[in-house]
């Protein structure tokens, strides 16, 4: 019979829910910045107008995501793998920092304007009359792409950490949030 460690979370790893959500997460996060560098550089082209459509919805069920994500961490804290080094430690906390503020302040800023906005069919705010929120909508033009960009540099920090691990012969790194041979 399998141990319960074995079933439900590895120390030396991550657990599948835990590589799951990282793994689509990352992939939505190479979604939503294709979606920002049109956006920024190729504005009113075709990849720009089929692209931008999707940030704000994207955006949101990242989100989401990451509520989920985070609770997970919280019931699984004592089960974890440890964090490689104080680097990493501060590294992670800031992404999942910018994670969480980043799309509450764009909706925040959505909220301000008195815009409906719904995402996947789904309304979401139902928009109103009247005087726009002004802090919501400074809030969102002074820091939502700031600290977008501002991640997008952690983000190339955080795979070139991975990177550098792995080619110092280290190839740990890797397998705890890949699960490949992570009992070996
Ligand atoms: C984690 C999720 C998100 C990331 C990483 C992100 C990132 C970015 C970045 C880097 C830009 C700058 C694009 C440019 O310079 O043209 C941007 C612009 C924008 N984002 Fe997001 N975003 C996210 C979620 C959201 C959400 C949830 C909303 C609204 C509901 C939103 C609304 C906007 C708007 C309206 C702009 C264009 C306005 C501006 O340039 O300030 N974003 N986003
Ligand atoms: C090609 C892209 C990526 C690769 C190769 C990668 C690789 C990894 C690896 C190997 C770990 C385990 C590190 C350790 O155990 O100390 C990890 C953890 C982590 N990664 Fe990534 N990552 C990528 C993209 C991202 C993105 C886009 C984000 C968020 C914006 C992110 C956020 C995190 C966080 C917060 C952790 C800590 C573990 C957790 O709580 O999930 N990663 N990543």
């Amino acid at each position: 019979m399998k141990e319960i460690s074995e079933v439900t979370d590895r120390p030396q790893g991550y657990d599948s829910i835990s590589r799951g959500l990282h793994w689509l997460m990352a992939l939505m996060f190479a979604w939503i910045y294709c979606s920002a560098i049109a956006h920024n550089l190729l504005s009113d082209s075709a990849l720009d107008k089929f692209l931008w459509p999707y940030h704000k919805p994207v955006g949101l069920l990242l989100l989401v995501l990451l509520v989920l994500r985070a609770g997970w961490n919280l019931l699984k804290r004592h089960n974890r793998p440890p964090s490689m080094n104080l680097a990493a430690s501060i590294g992670h906390g800031t992404l999942y920092g910018l994670m969480f503020l980043i799309p509450l302040i764009g909706l925040l800023r959505q909220y301000g304007s008195g815009r409906a906005f719904s995402a996947f069919g789904l309304q979401v705010m139902d928009g109103f009359e009247g005087e726009k929120v002004q802090w919501m909508i400074n809030m969102g033009s002074n820091f939502h792409s700031l600290l977008g960009w501002t991640m997008l540099v952690l983000i190339a920090g955080h795979i070139g950490a991975v990177i550098l691990h792995y080619r110092q012969g280290s190839s740990q790194v890797l397998r705890r949030m890949t699960g490949i041979n992570s009992r070996s």
